[in-house]
Parts: C-alpha cells; structure tokens; sequence
C-alpha cells in the first residue's frame, strides 16, 4: 500500500525526512503532539537490527550475515498512543539505539535492500492503524511517495554536529549522510513534492509553526 491516505481507513501520513541531526525527530515528535498523531521513528527499525547485529558480531559490511540476521529476528512494531515502540526478539533496547556502535554501523545495514524492503512493509502497516508522522530518510521518496504532506528537514553541517555534540552523542553525522545520500537503493534525497524547511536559523517553536504553515499549504485539514 503506497498511498498517503488510507483509503479504507481515511489515515493521513506525514513525510518528515531529512539528514542526521537536522532537527527531524523533534519536528516530528511535535507536529505529532499538536496534531494529535502517532509519531513513528522509522530509523529506530534501522538501528534495532543494527543492535542486534552488533551483540551478536554480525558484521554490518556482510550483506549476506545481515540478511541471515534479519530473517532470524522478531521486531515487533507498535506505538503506546503517542510514539512507535519497538522490540527485538521481545527485548526493547532503549538508549542502546543510539549507542556510538550503532551511530557507527547504522548506514551499512540500512543499505541492505533486504533489510529496507522487510522494514518499509513494517512502516507502512503502520497507516492501517492511525494517522502518522513518520520521520526517515525515504519516508516521501519510497514509503508513502503519494502523500501530499512531505517535509524536507534540513540544517548547515556544522549545526547539526553540534547539536549532537550537545546532546553529548558521538555521531559521525557527516559520514552517515555521506553513505545515507550515496547508496543505491533508496537514498536521501528531497522526494517530489518535499517543501524543504532549514531549521539552522528557527527556534524550535519557530520551526513547528513554519511546519504548521507549509503543511496547511500542501492542503491539510486542521481541526
Ligand atoms: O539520528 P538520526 O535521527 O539522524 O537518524 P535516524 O533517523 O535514527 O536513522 C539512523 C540511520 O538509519 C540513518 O543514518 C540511515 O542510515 C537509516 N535510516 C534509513 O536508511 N531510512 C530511514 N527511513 C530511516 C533511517
């Protein structure tokens, strides 16, 4: 199912993408609240099997060793109402996610198209069960590529590393946007009908309200 809306269901997906550190997750997390959606982090599905492949030294380089992983691992996907929850073989790793490991590793397994095409089917089931804002790098580009809500989040370099480096994460944003922008099968890039917004300059409530005005343009209804 590739439509934004569900047609049966009259769900609405919001397209949230951009590169590391641009300002995304908190966008999301916001709209999210103000909106009344569920917000989905599809990147945490990228980095649980990268998790995963890490305490088991499974080497994220190893297409083959990462596809085996894959089909041997459970992820449960759901949501507590507010968030996407995820678990991998029944165990949640919480901040282990964002782990200076799996920074590391991440781009290498998401470049799996096995691993891609098992989790976009994951982030699409999501529409048959609520209204979304999904936040990605491929979430307008592949996922939902017929929504009319697409935002492209983005923020100069040298922001986005320190903003990371304030939330006291070691993250080599540079090398994942590299390696995120430069593979094959679905990379980063501004999807057809993306309005771009840059962050660098906004508040956070500034950034939410410009959120706010470009989704309005792009024709949604707000109560
Ligand atoms: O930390 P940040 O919010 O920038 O990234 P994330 O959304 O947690 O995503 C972590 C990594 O997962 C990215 O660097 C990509 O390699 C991968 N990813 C992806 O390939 N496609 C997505 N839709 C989401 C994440």
């Amino acid at each position: 199912m590739n439509s934004a809306l569900a047609p049966d269901s009259g769900f609405v997906a919001i397209a949230i993408d951009g590169p590391a550190a641009s300002g995304k997750s908190t966008l999301a997390r916001l709209l999210a609240q103000k909106l009344g959606l569920v917000m989905v982090n599809s990147g945490s599905m990228y980095r649980a099997v990268t998790w995963k492949a890490l305490r088991e030294g499974v080497d994220p380089h190893d297409h083959a060793a990462v596809i085996a992983l894959l089909h041997r691992t459970r992820l449960d996907c759901g949501d507590d109402g507010t968030y996407s929850t995820i678990a991998v073989d029944g165990i949640d790793p919480g901040e282990e996610l964002r782990s200076s490991a799996v920074n590391a590793n991440v781009s290498a397994v998401s470049a799996v198209p096995e691993v891609r095409e098992a989790l976009v089917a994951l982030q699409r089931d999501y529409l048959n069960r609520a209204s979304i804002v999904m936040e990605g790098r491929d979430i307008g580009s592949v996922v939902f590529p017929d929504t009319p809500f697409k935002i492209y989040v983005d923020a100069d370099e040298h922001v986005r590393t320190a903003r990371r480096r304030d939330a006291g994460e070691h993250d080599p944003v540079a090398k994942r946007d590299a390696a995120d922008s430069g593979r094959v099968h679905a990379p980063l890039i501004v999807s057809e009908g993306a309005a771009i917004l840059d962050t660098s300059h906004h508040t956070i409530e500034s950034g939410v309200a410009a959120a706010i005005e470009i989704l309005k343009q792009q024709g949604l209804k707000l109560a």
